[in-house]
């Protein structure tokens, strides 16, 4: 095909951009974080592991996921999970229990999982019912079968930088940096969210003595204050805070790296499923004044998933 000059500046112009440093003009390239990609990478992985266990007898790794209710955005996550375990040979079992059901029967069917030698992970998606407390469900997991890293015997460790289960989510960030080789090392990052599940955790691996890591962090949540300026020193920007498109680009400096964690569902009467899926970044707008960027979807969900199945790996052989 014959490529015009117009279509060649086009082109150039979808990926790049042109800024200034001092008096040096520069080009800067704006990459996917494709955790699509990156996921599938580390699934073949394991694929190949899992094969090779079979092959020794040993049995392959066991997920039991719990869904309470039916929360359309909870039933997709645990399909995908269950989909990726059945993908990389994984045994996967999915629980699933009435809105109304009572906490203890929630917690008599956990001991009986923390119980049973077949089992190597446990994992309740969240959100609960309100009557139920994350809190004491999660407890009630044996730390040695908590894949998802929320039990406090986890949560522990990981900050102290012993072995342990880490959140997936926070995982599979450490994960895509690694895979794409992003440096970090003095870097700082700047994390807006401060859940158990991902902000907490994902500031302390990113601040940690690793590589992945070694970051100086800042964490932002919703009392803070003057989270533009913030944000704007960031070299690398976690958006976990549930929002959608909050990180606008005047909040991003030139050639920051953006992870986005935000999946928010909006309605949106033109797709068939009823709506569409926005990050925490306004992507069409940040992109361009990025070195890297998480797509969403496809950026930081998959990486969850794939480091939900390295722990799961992970407990089965340090088990069995
Ligand atoms: N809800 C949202 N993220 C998660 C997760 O990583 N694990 C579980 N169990 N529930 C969630």
């Amino acid at each position: 095909m014959k490529v015009t000059g117009m279509l060649v500046r086009n082109k150039i112009k979808r990926n790049h951009r042109f800024g200034t440093h001092g008096n040096a003009s520069y080009l800067c390239t704006m990459q996917i974080l494709d955790g699509k990609k990156a996921a599938q990478a580390i699934k073949d992985d394991l694929k190949i592991d899992v094969a090779q266990m079979v092959i020794e007898g040993k049995k392959a790794p066991h997920l039991v996921a719990i869904l309470v209710g039916n929360n359309g955005a909870s039933e997709t996550y645990v399909a995908s999970k269950v989909k990726a375990c059945e993908e990389v040979g994984f045994k996967s079992t999915l629980i699933r229990f009435e809105e109304t059901v009572y906490k203890i029967r929630l917690l008599e069917e956990i001991e009986k999982l923390n119980n049973d030698p077949d089992v190597d992970g446990i994992l309740v998606q969240l959100p609960l019912p309100k009557h139920i407390s994350n809190e004491d469900v999660i407890n009630a997991i044996h730390p040695d079968k908590d894949v998802d890293g929320f039990h406090p015997v986890n949560a522990g460790k990981m900050m102290q930088g012993l072995p342990a289960f880490v959140p997936a989510t926070p995982f599979g960030i450490m994960l895509l940096l690694k895979h794409y080789k992003i440096e970090t090392n003095g870097k700082h990052a700047v994390v807006i969210g401060r859940s158990n599940i991902v902000g907490r955790p994902v500031s302390i691996l990113l601040s940690s003595n690793s590589n992945p890591g070694n970051c100086t962090v800042t964490i932002c949540h919703s009392h803070t204050q003057n989270l533009k300026e913030i944000c704007f020193e960031a070299d690398i920007i976690v958006a976990a805070l549930g929002k959608p498109e909050t990180v606008t680009a005047d909040m991003v400096k030139d050639g920051a790296v953006v992870i986005d964690v935000g999946i928010t569902r909006v309605p949106d009467a033109t797709k068939k499923s009823g709506f569409r899926l926005k990050g925490d970044v306004h992507y069409e707008m940040v992109a361009p004044k990025c070195s890297w960027i998480t797509p969403v979807p496809g950026g930081v969900g998959p990486m969850t998933i794939a480091a939900l199945l390295k722990n799961t790996f992970y407990s089965c052989t340090t088990k069995n």
